[in-house]
């Protein structure tokens, strides 16, 4: 009874196979998905799987990498879309300094804007985070994202990143690269993240797990993500099975 707490299934590279993909996952004891739509396509391809499947949900926001093209009439489309039963987050929403397509104080506006929605419609948010751990925790403190808490996206962080994460209601979740042989710090953080805090994921089809690095990712694997936390805590895989499942489901609010 896992929980696929970040998945893109609704991408192009499951044109082909979507169906069988999701049914891998379905047998591998994923029982729900939260699928991620981060712009204007993916928000309604997400949608329409959230609408097609009773077991996916559907998290959307607007990308930062995006952010230069949002226009308000984006933004309030995304607030309308939170009145949807199956819509239970706000996300990927945050900052990426790795790539320059959105100019840094585009992004940061673009982020503070929803998380001020995400406060009026009282939902988490779904934090992405590259190479901007400090105007993340800066920006989230800022704007009292405490409020809402949510998720860290695959976190990369170090272990004071994600304590001041932790310290504003945010749950850390980890993907495929913590399987990684060489991922000796999200190991160690994972080790330290208190266990009411833990989520796993895949990032669907990026990051895959280990031993499919480098290769197409599928919910499936998050089974492998669960066999590493299981790993690292000293934990059994249903012991980390059932307590990243009741996170998650606390965490957005699902029945
Ligand atoms: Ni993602």
């Amino acid at each position: 009874m896992l929980i696929d707490t970040h998945t893109h299934l609704d991408s192009h590279k499951f044109d082909s196979d979507r169906v069988e993909v999701i049914e891998r996952a379905r047998a591998a004891g994923v029982y729900k998905l939260i699928n991620i739509g981060f712009n204007r396509e993916t928000i309604q391809t997400t949608m329409a799987l959230a609408e097609q499947y009773d077991f996916i949900y559907a998290v959307v926001g607007w990308h930062p990498v995006d952010s230069i093209v949002m226009l308000p009439e984006d933004l309030e489309w995304i607030g309308s879309l939170c009145a949807h039963n199956k819509v239970v987050g706000i996300g990927e929403i945050g900052l990426d300094y790795h790539w320059d397509t959105s100019p840094k104080d585009v992004q940061q506006r673009v982020f503070r804007q929803q998380i001020q929605l995400a406060q009026q419609k009282r939902k988490p948010i779904v934090i992405h985070n590259r190479d901007a751990h400090e105007d993340i925790v800066r920006i989230l403190r800022e704007e009292n994202a405490k409020d809402v808490g949510g998720v860290m996206h695959c976190f990369s962080g170090s272990w004071e990143t994600a304590k001041q994460c932790l310290d504003m209601n945010f749950y850390i979740s980890f993907g495929g690269p913590v399987t990684f042989k060489n991922a000796r710090i999200p190991k160690e953080v994972l080790s330290r993240v208190p266990l009411d805090r833990l989520l796993i994921e895949t990032d669907a089809p990026y990051l895959a797990p280990h031993p499919h690095r480098g290769k197409r990712n599928e919910s499936a694997f998050v089974r492998l993500v669960a066999e590493t936390a299981a790993e690292i805590t000293g934990k059994t895989l249903e012991e980390i099975t059932r307590i990243t499942t009741e996170n998650a489901l606390k965490c957005f609010s699902i029945e």
